[in-house]
């Protein structure tokens, strides 16, 4: 088999994610404290593929590039593939085309995550030789991803992208392995009722044309983090991994657990629980900082509580009277409480933001 590329999908608009996707790509939301992108990049260079296709979108391409770079930094090598609209994940395979040639590919969505790398399902495709590899995954709710029908022996039957009555609970995972037949597949299909090329129909077409779709199930977890709680949960998954590490200044402080605190981090009278990760540059005073908490670099945390909780570089929270928990913060947003009177609540928030006063 000719050499695997890799196409990483990382356009779209994120509309699930906003306010904070009003200004950044959804894929560079970071789940501790990297972005969720790098954990595909990183994947397919553990798996030995050097050359990777980045579909980029026009609003949000140019942060994108400077952010991730030429790819020397993983080892790989990065050509940006610009999309005009995002007319499905079909449409960014046409458009990645004159990239990737013939050869075989791994297409991985720019915003998943999965456990354990693919090193395992590129040998699995190296060694089957199917046309396509698709992953597969019991969700709970299966109508808001593409939906695979197996046979009694395990092969592939059909695939619906978004099924309102969906016929099993096995979701398409945003991680694909095609050969180069999969862009007549993606030639021959309509769009869809969502206007858009669906990678699921062109996936069936080479179903019905009789090609070989091997489906694999995904053994560990698997997150699309399209939205909030996809966002922490995932956050939650990776701290749990962790291997502790104070390079940072503590001062009367205490660190329990799987914490990692960076150079250039000080912590005064603070205790962090674990699994937790501080950025360079933040701040944390008279606070407590519970399990499952990414804090961002040069973040400020002073005279508060937070658990369970995403926090964007430079932001802040002071003199919080309860606990700030279950909560994805943006860059340079400030959070505090005065004690002067009358108490009021008082906001400046973005369009589309979530406030919730538990
Ligand atoms: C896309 C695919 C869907 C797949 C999902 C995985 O959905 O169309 O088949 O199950 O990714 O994340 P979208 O994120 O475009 O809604």
């Amino acid at each position: 088999m000719k050499d695997l590329r890799g196409l990483i999908l990382s356009g779209g608009k994120g509309t699930r994610l906003r306010p904070i996707t009003h200004t950044s790509a959804k894929q560079l939301v970071p789940v501790a404290n990297k972005p969720v992108l790098f954990y595909g990049i990183e994947a397919m260079a553990a798996a030995g593929i050097r050359e990777i296709g980045i579909i980029i979108a026009p609003e949000t391409g140019d942060e994108i590039r400077e952010v991730t770079g030429d790819g020397s930094r993983f080892g790989v090598e990065i050509t940006y593939i610009p999309q005009s609209a995002p007319l499905g994940l079909a449409h960014a395979v046409l458009t990645a085309e004159p990239f990737l040639n013939d050869s075989p590919f791994v297409m991985y969505l720019g915003d998943n995550l999965l456990q354990g790398g693919i090193e395992e399902l590129v040998a699995a495709f190296r060694a089957g030789t199917p046309d396509a590899l698709i992953l597969l995954t019991q969700v709970e709710d299966p109508e808001n991803y593409g939906v695979a029908e197996l046979n009694g022996d395990g092969s592939v039957t059909r695939l619906v992208e978004k099924p309102k009555e969906p016929a099993t609970d096995l979701a398409l995972v945003g991680v694909y392995m095609f050969t180069a037949g999969i862009h007549d597949a993606a030639r021959a299909i309509e769009p869809s009722r969502r206007g858009e090329l669906e990678i699921t129909d062109a996936i069936q077409h080479l179903v019905n044309s009789g090609r070989r779709v091997e489906p694999h199930i995904v053994r560990g977890w698997w997150k699309d983090t399209g939205r909030l709680d996809d966002m922490l949960e995932a956050n939650r998954l990776i701290l749990d991994a962790i291997e502790p590490q104070i390079d940072g200044e503590l001062i009367d402080s205490v660190v329990d657990g799987r914490v990692i605190v960076e150079g250039g981090a000080t912590l005064i009278r603070a205790t962090v629980r674990g699994p937790a990760v501080i950025a360079a540059g933040a701040r944390l005073t008279d606070c407590y900082v519970g399990p499952y908490t990414a804090i961002g670099v040069d973040c400020e945390l002073q005279n508060a509580e937070v658990e369970h909780s995403i926090l964007l570089a430079g932001s802040s929270v002071r003199n919080l009277d309860g606990r700030m928990e279950s909560s994805l913060l943006g860059r340079n947003v400030r959070i505090r409480r005065d004690h002067s009177q009358p108490r009021a609540f008082r906001f400046m928030v973005g369009d589309n933001s979530e406030i919730g006063i538990l």
